[in-house]
């Protein structure tokens, strides 16, 4: 197969959120045909959308309840293959979100899993009896809040569910599961679509004894203990790739929460043919606080620099997603960035520093136009269930409202839910729809939007597009070996791609301040043949500037090329 992915940059459209074609106030497919020639102006190569199928939307579309329909509200099965057209056209792929984990509780599967063990359905999902009390299999707690197991009197069971109670685990282990989801799969490769990112993949095969998580874990996440990277996860996925990943030339790229990088190579190494890449979350993790991701706690660049450059050096045999949010995440420019003052150049320096490293790189809708958190006026604007459950957990434990909004405001999925901002003006719904949106626009809308973007040669969407290019042009971008420098340095992150005799130097300052950079000496005598490729202050120095150390500006990013 070609690795075209290793080439490509992804481009993440949340449908819900993207654009509005007939004014009912959700997103759709034909929205999204519409704005095909914006995508392809940014130079995209890929384009992932969040969940399209059936489903009651309790989770936004992660709980399907037909693999195989379009949710009407996104269109119809028609509007898709246009979609996929019209964009293979314009030389974009689509990959589609496969979210085998779980599916709705109003799947005909679960339905029919519900009414016996009889059932041929019976098995194909993960039941248990209960504890001789009556009390659950074990302790665990679910993502979105409460037990993991919910009872059904019909069978006098209980039935997993690692996320919401109509999100009911599949059972992975009943190889009839197996070749329905192969089978599913298969049908969308036939129509033609490029790949699958795979739903919380890492949590497919679950250890047999189901043992009780210890007190000390975090209870939403103590289904970990047993269900993250379990005994057969690897077998499962390897049977997958044989059965039909390998039948076709297409990307994939797990979600893998709770994944080292040393669990990640096992699923990336090419030789051992299961995926292409994975999503980590070790980047995520570090503003986390004592009710996890949910904190008003900042992350320090220095335990970032540590995070990514593990990463590229674990994974130097298999590959990176590289990503600085999506719609699970607040916007990066807020988290990582400086999103009053400095935004524009932060927003620039961030993606710098991403898409220069060794992988593949994810844009969010809207972090091309630098979107920032959202702050909305009241708690009830919100529109997520885990944010939901969050909110009514810490009012539980006596924490304060203005503590619990800040945390909401700096850490809810739904900053990155607000519809795109096509233009600035309120009275069109900002170019996104007629109707009554979904959920509230940014307050920010008026001055960050596309239409203004686009006017602004200086923008950041601009530079992304440059950066694009660049990745097209300069082999070294994609292929060239990751090295760390400056590794103690307090505000700069800094490091060197390396091919053949060719260096890729990327220097980008975290800090608000003007800062010195020492250039490592190894580097200084290749001064005279660098070149600048791309900076995020226009006057920056065309060359390595003979006079060191470099005194960078707030947030500036310089890279520099060095041929021999
Ligand atoms: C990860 C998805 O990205 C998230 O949005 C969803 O809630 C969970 N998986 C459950 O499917």
């Amino acid at each position: 197969m070609s690795e075209w992915w290793k080439k490509s940059v992804v481009y993440q459209v949340y449908p819900l959120s993207f654009n509005d074609s007939n004014n009912d106030g959700v997103g759709d497919l034909k929205g999204i045909e519409e704005k095909l020639p914006y995508l392809s102006k940014l130079g995209i190569d890929v384009v992932w959308l969040n969940p399209i199928f059936e489903s009651p939307l309790v989770d936004n579309g992660y709980d399907i309840s037909d693999y195989e329909k379009i949710l009407p509200k996104y269109g119809t099965m028609d509007d898709f293959l246009s979609l996929l057209k019209e964009a293979h056209k314009l030389n974009i792929k689509i990959i589609l979100d496969l979210v085998v984990n779980h599916t709705s509780n109003e799947h005909r599967w679960f339905k029919e899993s519900c009414k016996g063990k009889e059932n041929p359905y019976s098995d194909y999902y993960i039941w248990k009896d209960p504890r001789e009390d009556g009390s659950e299999p074990n302790n665990w707690g679910s993502t979105f809040g409460g037990s993991a197991w919910e009872y059904v009197p019909s069978r006098g069971q209980y039935y997993l569910h690692c996320f919401a109670k109509e999100q009911p685990d599949l059972n992975w282990d009943n190889p009839k599961v197996r070749q329905s989801i192969y089978k599913m799969m298969t049908k969308w490769f036939e129509l033609g679509i490029d790949g699958f990112r795979m739903d919380v993949i890492s949590l497919i095969s679950k250890n047999p004894e189901y043992p009780n998580a210890p007190k000390e874990v975090p209870y939403t996440k103590s289904y970990y203990v047993g269900a993250s990277n379990g005994p057969k996860v690897h077998e499962y996925l390897h049977e997958m790739n044989e059965k039909v990943l390998s039948e076709y030339d297409v990307m994939t790229v797990g979600e893998t929460p709770n994944t080292t990088s040393k669990q990640a190579l096992l699923y990336t190494n090419p030789n051992r043919k299961e995926l292409d890449m994975v999503f980590h979350f070790d980047h995520m993790h570090l503003d986390y606080g004592k009710y996890g991701k949910f904190s008003d706690i900042k992350f320090k660049m220095s335990d970032l620099r540590n995070v990514l450059s593990k990463w590229q050096k674990d994974l130097a045999e298999g590959w990176n997603a590289l990503y600085w949010s999506n719609h699970d995440q607040p916007r990066a420019v807020t988290r990582f960035g400086n999103d009053e003052k400095y935004r524009d150049k932060s927003a620039k320096m961030l993606a710098t520093l991403l898409h220069f490293m060794k992988g593949t790189p994810y844009i969010y809708e809207g972090e091309e136009i630098g979107m920032k958190n959202v702050p909305f006026d009241s708690l009830n604007d919100y529109r997520d269930i885990e944010t939901k459950y969050f909110i009514e957990d810490l009012r539980n434990n006596s924490e304060p409202e203005e503590y619990i909004r800040k945390c909401v405001y700096l850490k809810s999925r739904d900053n990155a839910r607000t519809p795109m901002p096509w233009n600035g003006n309120e009275k069109e719904g900002y170019g996104f729809s007629n109707g009554k949106p979904w959920i509230k626009y940014s307050p920010d809308n008026k001055n960050i939007n596309v239409e203004d973007a686009l006017k602004n040669p200086n923008s950041i969407f601009y530079y992304y597009q440059k950066l694009i290019k660049l990745r097209k042009s300069m082999a070294i971008i994609t292929e060239g070996d990751f090295k760390l420098l400056n590794k103690d340095d307090s505000d700069v992150f800094s490091y060197v791609r390396e091919m053949e005799e060719k260096k890729l130097v990327v220097i980008c300052s975290f800090a608000s301040k003007k800062v010195n950079f020492e250039l490592p000496k190894e580097l200084v005598k290749h001064i005279s043949n660098s070149r600048l490729i791309i900076s995020n202050y226009d006057d920056s120095n065309l060359e390595l500037p003979q006079k060191l150390p470099l005194c960078l500006r707030p947030f500036e990013s310089l890279a520099y090329y060095i041929e021999e």
